[in-house]
């Protein structure tokens, strides 16, 4: 079913195919009919004090603005991560800025954060009837300073915290310039330092302890990934969610689309994802549970990241590519490893 689906939704430049599928499943959840064929996922989970349904979640980016929450977990998705929202409502970058990689199964995306900010990010989440764990990943307008990135942050989670499982640092997009020096050890432990303040502020006043996590890009070296395992650990970080899209183009060699500026994702993208969840992993050991995402698109994709040592996984590419069956495949694989 769903490979007739694709044929259809590849015919159309990407981002127009995401808008209308995304709205078409909206459609079909309120008339009733994505529950004709919803599934529950049993292969339950608990990390960071939160129970999941089972360990297969939803990226970040494909649902920006909490617009298809509750269509969305008709899917099977054991969690749901919603943004990147930043404070204020910002278009991104104009288009094109989305690119379909047919042969590579990848996509280029250099969005930038469009999204419709946190307000209107709050609305939604107050209409909606998903129960089930809820990430919300926050970042920074492209027009604040990177000095007064923190302040961005604060806004963001003292906004969207009452709505979340728990909320995502995003660090690591490749589209907003210079958001990935906020990675570097100074400014990463300066950033976390007043994250940490605000959570335990939410906590005392709301009785309520949302867990931060961070998610980090695959571009990093071994020295700057062994430093921010160090500053998680130093900062008592509940999860790090690894990776974010690449900058680099190995394994792309003949797609037309290979100098399109942005972050690169899907196979490509896999080995280099779990080479990164490897050394943090080596580095964090259990100690803080890791979310591995990047190029999981079957069954051995979903295996290599388990054992580099992820707790849950997430899937974007893999899901345009594949269809919401990869869920359930996914969920599987898990249970027999
Ligand atoms: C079109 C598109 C938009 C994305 N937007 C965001 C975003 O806003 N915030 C974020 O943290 N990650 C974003 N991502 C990255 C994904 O969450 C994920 O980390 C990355 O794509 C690797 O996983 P995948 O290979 O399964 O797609 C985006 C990815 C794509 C393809």
């Amino acid at each position: 079913m769903y490979s007739l689906i694709k044929k259809i939704l590849f015919l159309l430049d990407p981002e127009t195919s995401h808008t209308i599928s995304l709205k078409a499943l909206k459609w079909c959840h309120r008339l009733g009919l994505t529950k004709l064929f919803s599934t529950k996922i049993k292969a339950p989970c608990e990390f960071m004090g939160l129970h999941f349904e089972n360990p297969i979640g939803l990226a970040a980016g494909l649902d920006k603005n909490a617009d298809y929450v509750d269509a969305l977990s008709d899917l099977g998705f054991g969690f749901i991560e919603i943004g990147t929202v930043t404070p204020r409502t910002q278009m991104g970058n104009p288009k094109p800025r989305l690119f379909r990689l047919v042969n590579e199964e990848a996509i280029i995306n250099r969005m930038g954060f469009n999204n419709k900010g946190a307000d209107y990010v709050v609305k939604n989440l107050k209409k909606s009837r998903y129960r089930g764990v809820l990430g919300i990943n926050i970042g920074k307008n492209k027009e604040t300073p990177l000095d007064q990135a923190a302040d961005d942050y604060v806004i963001c989670f003292r906004k969207l915290a009452p709505f979340a499982s728990y909320i995502t640092i995003n660090i690591s997009s490749p589209n907003t310039p210079d958001l990935r020096n906020l990675q570097a050890s100074a400014q990463l432990d300066a950033l976390l330092t007043t994250m940490k303040a605000e959570q335990q502020y939410f906590n005392v006043e709301y009785q309520r302890y949302v867990p931060l996590v961070v998610k980090i890009a695959p571009d990093l070296t071994d020295d700057e990934v062994k430093e921010i395992a160090a500053i998680l650990i130093a900062k008592k970080i509940d999860g790090v969610i690894a990776t974010n899209t690449t900058i680099s183009r190995d394994g792309i060699n003949e797609s037309r689309y290979k100098n399109e500026a942005g972050g690169l994702s899907g196979k490509p993208l896999q080995k280099r994802s779990a080479d990164i969840i490897k050394k943090l992993h080596q580095h964090l050991q259990d100690r803080i549970p890791i979310i591995g995402v990047g190029g999981i698109m079957d069954e051995a994709s979903a295996n290599e990241k388990w054992k580099a040592g992820a707790k849950l996984l997430q899937i974007y590419t893999g899901f345009i590519f594949k269809g919401p069956g990869l869920i359930k495949r996914l969920s599987r694989t898990k249970m027999s490893s």
